[in-house]
């Protein structure tokens, strides 16, 4: 009876993720959220009837709320855990399609975006991992995987002169190393630690763009084309978790201890 532990399921790629893997009722999934009435009250209009969904709170930004989750998570599962999935992260719009030195002309909000993506995406990821592995080393998968982003693939930024999202990159650049120290201490032990990006997925951030955020998507768009000749814009999540999950199968510790792939399994991000 696999166990699996995911962040942010209220919504896009984490709902996904949720609808799939609990329509194997083999699996137990443990649904961590901020709005866990919201949640409970989407689970039981949209997927009826499984009782294999646990949903518990979980705030990144509140270290009690996720050690919390991890004592709740452990009281349902028998003190194990087969994968913990950090899919949940700090996103805004703010930076998504502004070089970093038209940011810089706002140096408070640069300030602020920066440390709130460090926040979630960086703090709270670790807070998580280290509440959680005792349950992971009791687990039988031993699967710890982080959801980053191709954004924070630095020759992918260089190569392609990507200055847009720099916040958000940022952020998710220190998640990736976070992922490598984390895997360094627990490789050892068979846990293996791994960051996936889930490609461009359709999940509202591309919807009601003002004008000014459309003619700064443009460019990146285009630039997306020219890396990927079958990109066409964002895919729907449902494919992106399949993708994922079948990336999350194949890896093992001996060959992607505290790697850095995409949903095809390489380092190609669209
Ligand atoms: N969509 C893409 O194209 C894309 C591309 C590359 C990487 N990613 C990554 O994929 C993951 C999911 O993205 P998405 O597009 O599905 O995002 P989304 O639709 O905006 O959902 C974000 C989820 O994170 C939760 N969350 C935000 N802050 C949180 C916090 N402090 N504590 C706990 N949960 C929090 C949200 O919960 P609430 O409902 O409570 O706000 C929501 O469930 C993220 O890690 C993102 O960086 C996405």
């Amino acid at each position: 009876m696999p166990s699996y532990a995911v962040t942010g399921v209220s919504r896009g790629i984490g709902w996904a993720f949720l609808s799939i893997l609990s329509s194997n009722i083999s699996n137990t999934v443990i649904a961590l959220v901020r709005n866990k009435a919201g949640t409970e009250k989407r689970v039981a209009e949209e997927l009826p009837g499984r009782s294999n969904i646990h949903v518990l709170h979980a705030d990144l930004t509140d270290y009690e709320s996720l050690e919390t989750a991890a004592a709740e998570t452990a009281k349902i599962t028998g003190g194990a855990l087969d994968y913990l999935i950090g899919n949940a992260a700090y996103l805004d719009v703010w930076d998504q399609f502004d070089p970093i030195g038209t940011l810089g002309k706002a140096p408070d909000a640069l300030e602020n975006h920066l440390l709130l993506n460090f926040k979630s995406n960086v703090v709270g990821q670790i807070h998580l991992f280290n509440l959680f592995i005792p349950l992971i080393l009791r687990g039988t998968a031993k699967k710890v995987i982080a959801i980053s982003s191709g954004h924070a693939d630095t020759d992918f930024v260089t190569e392609y002169n990507l200055p847009n999202a720099a916040t958000y990159a940022i952020g998710k650049a220190a998640l990736n190393m976070a992922v490598a120290k984390f895997s360094a201490q627990y490789a050892a032990d068979g846990v293996l630690f791994l960051a996936i990006c889930p490609g461009m997925v359709e999940t509202g951030h591309f919807q009601d763009l003002t004008e000014e955020q459309l003619a700064g998507a443009a460019p990146m768009f285009a630039k997306f084309q020219a890396y990927s000749s079958t990109f066409n814009g964002p895919r729907q999540p449902e494919d992106s978790v399949n993708d994922m999950l079948n990336v999350i199968d194949n890896a093992t510790v001996e060959k992607n201890a505290g790697a850095f792939l995409s949903h095809k399994g390489n380092r190609t991000w669209l």
